[in-house]
């Protein structure tokens, strides 16, 4: 039996490739490379000396992912990262957005169920929580969203849902990330952003590299201990992990669930600079400007559910995160690219 990995060359989908093949899973990833790097496949391979079949297809194209299913007939669940995800972007570009993300997992959840394979962990976030009125956020908040990319995650978990209420035989496994960060620890895969970085991370990664020259932190007026928002930072290999339970669960149960998946602890944008510089020694040139339109002051997950019914817990604290994210800068200052 084996994995379909969509986005498996993405920054998650990389990192979870590496914890399904060290778990012994066969996965096959598909990837159309547009906010991702092939180098990264080859790098996977190097961390687990485990090889597996990777192809560039784009899941809008029906019939060019049916094509990967046809020739992996072993193919039994789909771990479904594949999208985009920028959140100024979608915006700017409501149409792409909607059609991109909605259009994929139709064709994908279509394709699942015609070759059986009736089992899916899908990619959600945090912001499908919207401006929550209290924190920590439990699964059973109310659900709102503030952007067309938020508006994509939120109705991908309803048409899921949907789903298995037409069919119950599907095991639906839904993970909202909070805010993930950090690399593996070997440096050899991490997170590459194309262009200028919009997250707080591999924003602070280049400014301590010298590659821009200071952070804008958005706001310092915020209602939180420093004024700046605060954000429920995870371990990229915390948040791989969690995938793996979330398939075991969903191997052995039927149904629709979600599950936070953050740390349960909350960092100010200036708790973060101080970590980065500790981690590293370097210095973190910032400057204190306008609020970004549509932040939140504060964001951070209350994990017990995911601690509770799929055994898992976040093992990395902020300065692995940062120990990590600056190691793969360093070994890769310019990303697959370099
Ligand atoms: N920030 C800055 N300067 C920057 C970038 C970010 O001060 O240059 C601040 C933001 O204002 C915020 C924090 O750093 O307080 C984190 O910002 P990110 O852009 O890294 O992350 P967000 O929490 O805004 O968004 C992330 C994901 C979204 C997801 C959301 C869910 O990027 O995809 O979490 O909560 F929708």
């Amino acid at each position: 039996m084996s994995i379909l990995i969509t986005g498996g060359a993405g920054f998650i989908g990389s990192h979870t490739a590496v914890e399904f093949l060290n778990a012994g899973y066969d996965i096959v990833v598909a990837d159309n490379y547009y906010n991702s790097s092939p180098k990264a496949l080859d790098r996977i391979k190097e961390i687990t000396g485990k090889d597996f079949r990777a192809y560039e297809v784009d899941l809008c194209d029906k019939d060019a992912l049916e094509k990967v299913f046809i020739e992996n007939p072993d193919i039994d669940s789909a771990i479904h990262f594949a999208g985009l995800k920028a959140v100024g972007e979608s915006v700017q570009k409501p149409g792409m957005y909607y059609y991109n993300n909605l259009v994929s997992t139709l064709n994908l959840v279509e394709l699942l169920a015609k070759y059986d394979a009736k089992r899916i962990v899908f990619s959600s976030s945090a912001t499908v929580y919207g401006n929550p009125k209290t924190v920590p956020i439990r699964e059973d908040f109310p659900l709102s969203t503030t952007n067309p990319y938020g508006e994509t995650k939120l109705m991908i978990e309803r048409i899921l849902k949907d789903v298995w209420v037409s069919d119950n035989d599907w095991s639906v496994s839904i993970l909202r990330y909070f805010n993930p960060i950090g690399a593996h620890k070997s440096g050899l895969i991490g997170e590459n952003p194309k262009g200028i970085p919009n997250n707080l991370l591999p924003y602070v990664a280049k400014v301590a590299a010298g590659q821009l020259p200071y952070l804008s932190v958005f706001g310092n007026d915020y209602d939180t201990k420093d004024g700046t928002g605060v954000r429920d930072y995870i371990h990229v290999v915390d948040l791989a992990k969690a995938h793996l339970k979330a398939l075991e669960r969903a191997e052995k149960v039927t149904g629709v669930e979600h599950f936070n998946v953050g740390t349960g602890t909350g960092y100010s944008v200036l708790e973060i600079v101080k970590a980065y510089e500790k981690a590293t020694g370097l210095t973190v040139n910032y400057k204190i400007v306008d609020r970004r339109p549509g932040d939140i002051a504060t964001c951070y997950a209350d994990p017990k559910k995911a601690y509770e019914v799929l055994g898992w817990h976040a093992e990395n604290d902020i300065d692995d995160m940062c120990r990590d994210l600056a190691n793969w800068m360093k070994k890769n200052p310019n990303g697959y690219e370099g």
